[in-house]
């Protein structure tokens, strides 16, 4: 049988793009294309995470550039924790899908304070380990909005309509940054899960070995 290459690939969108449903439609799909695969998130689940958590639900009083701090924090630790890091997991020939990746950073800190600040503090994340692809899950802001209102009970910080076309808008920027050094697929999300999916699975099952 021929050497299964892992993947790495990045999930993207503004919140309430449905990235945490597509993540497992498209993980199921990799493992029975035969690609043992993992999901896993950023914010972590780590120490570093959950003072950005914290931070998101107004339990700990954090500057905007210090999340971005701990954002790349995060991220480094993601990538480089024993056993179960990115670099590990994919040297173990296990394909990770990583619910947001530093196009999150790129977006989310780049609309706070200098886009050349945050490239410059994820350089290192970038030189470890890009992802073979970012897929952006390009949905509405309206329509997210209503998902977000209708799902949830506090609304997190950056989670107002005007926000999210913001953030939108800080997306095309940073991909348009990218788009000649990385592989980034827009793929349109306002269709049913199963559109969406089979527009993720189009951008994936050619980079399968
Ligand atoms: P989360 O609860 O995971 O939201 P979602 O389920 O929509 O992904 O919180 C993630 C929040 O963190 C989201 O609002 C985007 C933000 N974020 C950044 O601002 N910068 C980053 O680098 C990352 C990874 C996330």
């Amino acid at each position: 049988m021929a050497h299964k290459h892992p993947l790495f690939i990045a999930l993207e969108g503004i919140d309430g793009s449905g990235k945490s449903t597509q993540a497992e439609r498209l993980c199921h799909r990799m493992k029975e294309a035969g690609y043992p695969a993992i999901i896993t998130r950023e914010p972590t689940g780590s120490p570093i995470g959950r003072l950005i958590r914290d931070a998101f639900n107004h339990r700990l009083d954090l500057d905007d550039r210090v999340i971005a701090g701990l954002f790349v924090a995060d991220r480094l630790h993601h990538l480089l924790a024993r056993p179960d890091g990115i670099l590990a997991t994919l040297e173990n020939g296990v394909s990770v899908i990583c619910d947001r990746y530093y196009l999150s950073s790129l977006a989310y800190q780049g609309a706070h304070m200098s886009l050349d600040w945050v490239m410059q503090a994820n350089a290192q994340a970038m030189d470890l380990r890009k992802p073979d692809i970012h897929l952006f899950l390009d949905m509405p802001p309206e329509k997210a909005m209503a998902r977000i209102s209708g799902s949830r009970e506090a609304l997190e910080k950056y989670e107002s309509l005007a926000n999210l076309s913001r953030v939108r808008e800080a997306y095309r920027r940073a991909m348009d940054l990218l788009k000649d050094k990385e592989r980034i697929a827009v793929i349109p999300a306002d269709g049913t899960e199963e559109e969406v999916e089979a527009g993720i699975w189009s951008r994936i099952s050619p980079l399968l070995s």
